[in-house]
């Protein structure tokens, strides 16, 4: 079995978790759920990120350690795990010891290669982006950009990693690995970046600034910066499975790609002398009338809110039909009550309630063989194949959106399909032919739900469980034989009813409005 490693960025436990950080579970979750419909053995990691100047503030502002503090926001983010149907394989926190052991390992090794040497540093300091700025971060009228918050100027010593010395050979890495971010253009992005000449990145905090954060295991009078700890979490987690780590590939959002994820992490591996993660996925933001949801702006959405009202598979549906992985999507209630009814109910709903209702009513709860093939029942297995055909490179591709609309658009023909051959006229005929056609109707209306729902899994699992049990049918592990079409659910016994998907409470204004 092939291994395939995926992880999250790992979240800052200064505030709750909200849609964004849901998003990036969701979708990573279908990543790792595809790839075990394809027959991979995944391991998927996802955790919190807990050291820092951000950290240490908050606590400092609820007035407890900061241990405690991160103790109850990491629970939040780890409770919400659940909620959201992940299947991660392990959760990580940054300050675990098993982490924090291989951080210090990593520095030391590189202390004594002579990669981090110690400076003495005049610059301008962000406190809120905990980071130096140059003077080509400044605004044409030479103010610092609201995003940096207080900015003061400092001298202190601290030690450096020697980035710079590594550019050429990452250009040449990403030129030569032109898969290596997606979406393709995100990777031309980092080498239009890589077009400056980079600095050597400060990775200590002397500890009278910053207490929060792992000792530098060759001075411990400062801590490390939190993104050189941060991001040795991917390889922390699985320090001693080599199988697994050279499988590796990270989702995380644009924001921390450049120059995190796309820069310093390929060149401390490679300083390390640690193999390189095969891939970075980087997705787009979720935003709100155009600006993105977070915690500082006061804009976001609790996922659990959306999970309560309407499930966790609809939410699930919602944000991986909605956004195009590596665009921004703006979230309305509006779009989310669309997609619902229209997709979820009335097109899956509707398959679903007329398969499993006809079937009680005409062929006693069992599902009849397919006897005939004529044009309609033709054109809907085309139109499947097509689909099938179409459904896997999509998926391989990160087009989740776009395998769903295919998904949704063989439903809809299926619909089509029942109305057109219309078996509740068909079984009041007592012509054999009739009834034989009756009796396919029903067959290619069951097989059409079996397939949709196992194309839907790695989204919807709940839903799709649900409606194969109904169906009478146990799916197999993988997608090899599960994804064509014949005659598996012959003779199986369907439930006579499912709700899934109600009709939502109105929204309370209706509700209050007075009667006309
Ligand atoms: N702690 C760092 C990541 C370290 S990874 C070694 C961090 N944390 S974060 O909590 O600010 O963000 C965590 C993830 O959530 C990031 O990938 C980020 O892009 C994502 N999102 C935060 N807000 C988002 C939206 N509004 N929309 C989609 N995802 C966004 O950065």
């Amino acid at each position: 079995m092939k291994s395939f490693y995926i992880t999250t960025a790992i979240d800052y436990v200064n505030g709750s978790p909200h849609l964004g950080h849901a998003y990036e579970k969701v979708l990573t979750d279908t990543i790792a759920r595809f790839r075990r419909q394809m027959g991979d053995q995944v391991h998927f990691l996802t955790g919190v990120d807990e050291h820092g100047q951000k950290v240490q503030a908050s606590a400092k502002k609820r007035g407890i350690p900061p241990q405690q503090f991160c103790d109850e926001v990491s629970a939040e983010f780890r409770a919400l795990l659940p909620k959201l149907n992940i299947t991660n394989d392990d959760f990580i926190r940054t300050t675990e010891e098993r982490h924090k052991k291989v951080v210090r390992a990593v520095l030391q090794q590189l202390f004594d290669k002579g990669e981090i040497y110690k400076a003495e540093y005049k610059g301008f300091y962000s406190t809120r982006q905990e980071q130096f700025l140059q003077e080509k971060d400044r605004l044409p009228d030479g103010t610092w950009p609201e995003l940096f918050g207080e900015v003061t100027e400092i001298v202190e010593s601290n030690y450096f990693f020697k980035l710079k010395q590594y550019q050429e050979w990452l250009v040449d890495f990403l030129t030569t690995n032109e898969n290596f971010i997606f979406p393709a253009y995100r990777q031309k992005q980092v080498l239009e970046f890589l077009k400056e000449p980079l600095n050597d990145l400060c990775i200590s905090r002397p500890r009278e600034r910053l207490e929060w954060g792992i000792s530098l295991p060759f001075d411990e009078n400062y801590v490390t910066y939190v993104w050189f700890d941060a991001l040795l979490n991917y390889y922390s987690a699985v320090v001693d499975r080599p199988e697994i780590w050279a499988e590796a590939h990270h989702v995380i959002g644009k924001d921390i790609l450049v120059p995190p994820h796309a820069v310093y992490w390929p060149i401390m591996l490679k300083a390390a002398g640690i193999s390189l993660p095969k891939g970075i996925i980087a997705h787009g933001w979720w935003l709100q009338r155009g600006a993105k949801m977070s915690k500082s702006t006061g804009n976001a959405l609790n996922p659990l809110d959306l999970v309560t009202e309407f499930g966790t598979d609809a939410f699930r549906y919602f944000l991986i039909r909605e956004m195009n992985v590596g665009q921004d999507s703006d979230f309305t209630r509006e779009q989310f009550l669309v997609r619902y009814n229209s997709e979820l109910a009335n097109k899956l709903g509707n398959l679903v309630n007329r398969t499993l209702n006809m079937t009680t009513r005409y062929t006693g709860g069992i599902v009849p063989a397919p006897e005939v093939e004529e044009e309609l029942e033709n054109g809907l297995r085309q139109l499947w194949e097509k689909t099938q055909a179409e459904f896997i490179p999509l998926c391989e591709g990160y087009q989740f959106h776009t395998a769903l609309e295919r998904v949704m658009e063989f439903l809809t023909e299926a619909n089509a399909y029942v109305e057109k051959r219309a078996p509740f006229r068909l079984a009041k005929s007592a012509e054999p032919k009739d009834q034989a056609l009756m009796r396919t109707s029903l067959a290619t209306m069951a097989e059409s739900l079996r397939l949709a729902v196992a194309m839907m899994q790695h989204v919807t699992p709940s839903t799709t469980e649900k409606i194969n049990a109904v169906l009478g049918y146990t799916p197999g592990t993988t997608w090899r034989d599960e994804l064509v079409w014949g005659t598996k659910l012959t003779g199986a016994k369907v439930a006579e009813a499912l709700v899934l998907f109600p009709r939502p409470a109105p929204p309370e204004k209706a509700a209050a409005a007075p009667k006309a």
